[in-house]
């Protein structure tokens, strides 16, 4: 009996404080489908389905059952899902702005410097932040200046691959190479400097400081239950939230090394780690703005900009170039196509390079296919800062947006055949691009300022390998279908012949 009583004390209380932390819902006068959920955890029980299928397979299955327009309560926040191009359409023409902002979840305030990065809130430092980026490192002119990285890196890359098969070792771990030329690429970008050396490709040593750099710039963080439960905080402060700021600890204090390095070179007259106009990394940039508005370039917004760069400019990239490898080993029409293009555009005299990349539109119909198919399944998440109304339903402040690009990019009603990968379908979609049809980039105010230089780094180093390499998948232990679980892939990368004096000459 005594029992009974406790159970029913904690019952209400928990109830009370359900009702204390759940904000407005969602008006119940034109309901809004949802799956059926439990009191106080809501969905939660989806998330759990994530441990065993990939995050679009628990959409479409809800899809299927629900509709393509649904919302899901996890915990506190409410979340809308939103699947259909005239939905995605509706959302982001009538409310661009009230959808402008991110999620501010309480266990990344400090990963995410206080959300004073390109997480912050839209307004006034947001724009300004965008500015930055808009004008020092994306623009026509510096991604022109900054080209001469791109190049230089991959072939570093291309001249380790050529000469490790000239000693008779060809094969390489597919990803950690994907990974190490990107975070080359994009630190050089930023720092000056690049991340591996040739001698640690390939090594323990490099493979060891890859797991370090892969982790702390990793996009994805563990699962805090308190963001969701408030009431809950102080037990998550001990598990996922610990681990958030373990590893902000260790981040920080390489991105502040980074930083310092470079402040204490420009303090010293004689010496400027500026370099010429071309080879000024965005730090040297970033420096050389703070003498004009040191109240906005202070430590912690210079920092933010340099995690973001590493966050979102490296594992996305990664992903496109190896789902793009896989779908032309599986696809060897394509691949032969590519190469053909190559040839005829650039000859087999010299290596491909980033003024080609605009007579090269093959090359970039699979990209977009990939990019269509493989990279981005649903958009990071946006919330509402207003009430507003999507589909005639009624949508209150501090909803959570989840659009579901994995559905919209495989929707039978906007592509023919769409399971299947045909990049040759882009030489025709490529008129209607803006549609809301094809975003792996997002839209509107948030849409990725980094596309640009997401097309130019990944068509020049999936072009390069397609010059100079025939490509085979190394045996291994495991074979399978899936593209997710080919993250181990060992591939063979042969000199062509035709271009082995070539190679020769890096
Ligand atoms: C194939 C490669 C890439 C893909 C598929 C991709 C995709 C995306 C997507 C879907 C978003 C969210 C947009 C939205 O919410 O509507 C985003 C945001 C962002 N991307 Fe990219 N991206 C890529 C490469 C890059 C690169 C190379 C950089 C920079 C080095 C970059 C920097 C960013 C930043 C800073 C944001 C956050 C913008 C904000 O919230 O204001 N991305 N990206």
């Amino acid at each position: 009996m005594e029992a009974l009583h406790y159970i029913l004390v904690l019952v209400s209380v928990l109830l009370l404080l359900y009702q204390l932390t759940v904000p407005k819902r969602v008006e119940r006068k034109n309901k809004l489908p949802r799956p059926p959920s439990l009191p106080i955890i809501g969905h939660f029980l989806y998330i759990k389905m994530l441990f065993k299928l990939p995050l679009h397979e628990v959409l479409n299955d809800l899809c299927n059952k629900y509709g393509p327009l649904f919302l899901l309560h996890l915990g506190s926040r409410q979340v809308l899902v939103l699947s259909t191009r005239a939905d995605i359409e509706e959302c982001f023409s009538k409310n661009d702005i009230i959808f402008s902002n991110r999620p501010l979840l309480p266990s990344r305030k400090g990963l995410e410097y206080n959300f004073t990065g390109l997480g912050a809130p839209y307004g006034h430092h947001w724009r300004n932040l965008r500015r930055f980026f808009a004008v020092e490192v994306f623009s026509p002119k510096r991604l022109q200046m900054s080209s001469n990285i791109r190049t230089e890196e991959i072939r570093h890359m291309t001249k380790y691959l050529f000469k490790r098969s000239s000693q008779g070792v060809v094969t390489v771990e597919l990803s950690s190479f994907l990974y190490m030329l990107d975070f080359n690429v994009i630190m050089k970008m930023v720092a000056g400097n690049r991340c591996f050396e040739e001698n640690e490709i390939d090594t323990d040593r490099g493979r060891d400081k890859l797991a370090e750099l892969k982790q702390w710039f990793s996009p994805f963080e563990p699962l805090a239950l308190g963001d969701y439960f408030p009431f809950l905080r102080w037990l998550t402060r001990h598990g996922a939230e610990k681990k958030i700021h373990n590893k902000h600890k260790k981040r920080d204090a390489f991105l502040q090394a980074m930083l310092d390095g470079h402040q204490n070179l420009n303090k010293t007259p004689s010496v400027s780690s500026g370099g010429s106009q071309t080879d000024q990394s965005i730090i040297d940039v970033m420096l050389k703005l703070k003498e004009f508005e040191p109240q906005f370039y202070i430590d912690e917004v210079m920092k933010g900009n340099m995690a973001a760069m590493l966050i979102a400019g490296t594992h996305t990239t990664v992903l496109t170039m190896q789902a793009a490898i896989l779908q032309l080993m599986s696809n060897p029409e394509n691949l032969r196509k590519a190469r053909d293009e190559i040839d005829k555009v650039v000859g087999q005299s010299r290596l491909l390079n980033e003024e080609d990349l605009p007579n090269l539109p093959f090359l970039h119909c699979i990209i977009n296919e990939t990019l269509r198919l493989d990279v981005v399944s649903t958009l990071p998440p946006r919330e509402s800062s207003e009430d507003c109304s999507i589909g005639g339903y009624h949508i209150p402040h501090g909803t959570q947006l989840m659009v579901n690009i994995y559905s919209l990019h495989r929707d039978p009603e906007l592509w023919t055949e769409p399971n299947k990968f045909m990049p040759e379908r882009f030489q025709e979609i490529e008129k209607e691009k803006g549609g809301f049809k094809f975003v792996p980039f997002g839209f509107g105010r948030r849409i990725c300022p980094g596309s640009t230089l997401a097309n130019r780094l990944v068509a020049l180093s999936l072009g390069t390998l397609i010059q100079c390499f025939e490509w085979e998948e190394a045996e291994t232990d495991e074979k399978s279908q899936d593209v997710a679980k080919h993250k181990l892939m060992k591939m063979i990368f042969r000199p062509r012949e035709a271009l082995t004096h070539v190679l020769a000459q890096l």
